[in-house]
């Protein structure tokens, strides 16, 4: 039987194209391996999003490449395939395919092209995760001036409805209880008759799915129709990641995010009024060309007027081809770093006061699996984006409970269930 290793790197949408790779290999007769070494198809799927993401990438290549066996084919997929295309072949000889993030949905051809003469089956029945990706819509129009990722991923495209749907009921068909949407900005899904929040009313309709998420929206066009969609469907979860960037007009405007700070916070007051108990989390650049120590602070005034849930917080990574390439990067490393810190301190005070705020009150998790090393605790999330412990007997994962948070620590809630 032979053997297929994944490596994937960079975000959701890397992670659900993966899954849809290894369903096909599998569908071909392939069996996943524990261990590279034994593996005969070992598969990078990368990201450009930052330096340190591809250089990380190019390590594992290089490992891979050394420790696979004799003939074991070495497959570059993902966003730094696309960016680098064959030229990774010269850098790394072992590799034998380099396949770019815009050729994702040609993967049914190439993979047949690879592996001629391999029988298709209907894939083996395989127990699935309680959670799920779906992508719903791919590529992106924004050009944020820092950013690679319209470059890798091509211009935006939305997966028609009905597709959408059938996918997401063989999921739930197969044990799935939460799926997340995916896309570079959800917002911009259009079908031709259905925009995003459209989009949610007909997919709450799907029996057996019992919860929505979705990342990421732009704050351009994130608006009142979508937010009072999440505030009527039950099935959503409360939860907006709007990804923020910086606290500076001056910045925000050099990045070209088509937004003003006050309309950020415009924003997040709406999702607040409609939306009391949801989950806000963001992203945050520091030491974008010219952020000077005032445009840093007024980041840190935003990230303690808005109280983030959580965030995930970068130094900014010059990336060649983009229009912040060209501008002069002035801000020394070691301010980077010591911004980023800075920033890291703020949030992870923020993010500690919110989980305690919640202890002593009742949330509804989804069980989402048991902890491998305490095997007395169940994992789970709440309809935010908090992560949740559970210590009971006679739970499994997909069930729905109601519990009561005991304790928080650090990032995770302990909870008891509430009979
Ligand atoms: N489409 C998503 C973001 C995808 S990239 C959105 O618009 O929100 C994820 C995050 O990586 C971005 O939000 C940004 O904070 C960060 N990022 C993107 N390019 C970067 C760069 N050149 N340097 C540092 N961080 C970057
Ligand atoms: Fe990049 Fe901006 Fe597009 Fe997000 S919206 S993927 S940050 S260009
Ligand atoms: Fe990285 Fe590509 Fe996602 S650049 S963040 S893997 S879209």
């Amino acid at each position: 039987m032979p053997l297929f290793y994944f490596q994937t790197f960079g975000c959701q949408m890397n992670v659900a194209d993966s899954e849809q790779i290894r369903k096909k290999l599998m569908m071909r007769g392939f069996k996943p391996s524990l261990s590279p070494d034994k593996a005969d198809i070992i598969v990078v799927n990368t990201c450009s999003v930052r330096e340190n993401a591809e250089i990380r990438a190019r390590v594992k290549i290089g490992e891979f490449a050394k420790s696979k066996k004799e003939n074991a084919s070495l497959w570059v997929i993902g966003c730094m395939a696309e960016r680098l295309g064959d030229k990774l072949k010269r850098i790394i000889p072992e590799i034998d395919l380099v396949i770019g993030a815009k050729r994702i949905d040609e993967i049914d051809g190439i993979i047949e092209k690879q592996l001629p003469g391999c029988v298709c089956s209907k894939l083996p029945e395989t127990e699935s995760n309680v959670t799920d990706f779906v992508p719903v819509m791919r590529g992106c129009n924004n050009y944020c001036t820092y950013c690679i990722v319209p470059y890798v991923r091509g211009p935006e495209h939305s997966i028609p409805v009905g597709e959408i749907e059938n996918v997401i009921r063989e999921k739930v068909t197969n044990g799935v209880k939460e799926i997340t949407l995916l896309g570079q900005n959800v917002n911009s899904y259009n079908d031709h008759e259905t925009d995003f929040p459209d989009l949610l009313y007909k997919i709450a309709n799907i029996k057996g799915l019992e919860r929505i998420r979705f990342t990421t929206s732009h704050p351009k066009d994130c608006n009142e129709k979508l937010i009072r969609a999440i505030a009527e469907i039950p099935k959503m979860s409360r939860h907006v990641h709007l990804p923020v960037q910086a606290g500076s007009d001056k910045i925000l405007k050099m990045m070209n995010r088509n937004y003003e700070s006050f309309q950020y916070l415009e924003l997040v007051d709406m999702i607040k009024k409609y939306l009391p108990d949801a989950d806000i989390t963001t992203d945050i650049m520091v030491g974008f060309p010219g952020e000077t120590d005032k445009d840093f602070r007024e980041t840190l005034q935003l990230v303690k007027q808005v109280r983030y849930t959580t965030a995930f917080m970068f130094a900014y990574s010059v990336r060649e081809g983009t229009e912040a390439a060209s501008m002069v990067d002035n801000v020394p490393k070691e301010i980077k770093i010591s911004r980023l810190n800075e920033l890291i301190n703020l949030q992870t005070s923020i993010t500690k006061e919110i989980y305690s705020n919640v202890v002593g009150k009742e949330c509804e998790v989804l069980i989402t699996g048991q902890q491998k090393k305490r095997d007395r605790f169940w994992m789970g999330q709440d309809k935010g984006c908090k992560k949740v412990l559970v210590s009971c007997n006679s739970i499994k994962a997909g069930m729905i409970l109601k519990v009561r948070a005991v304790r928080s620590s650090g990032m995770t809630l302990i909870c008891e269930r509430i009979v």
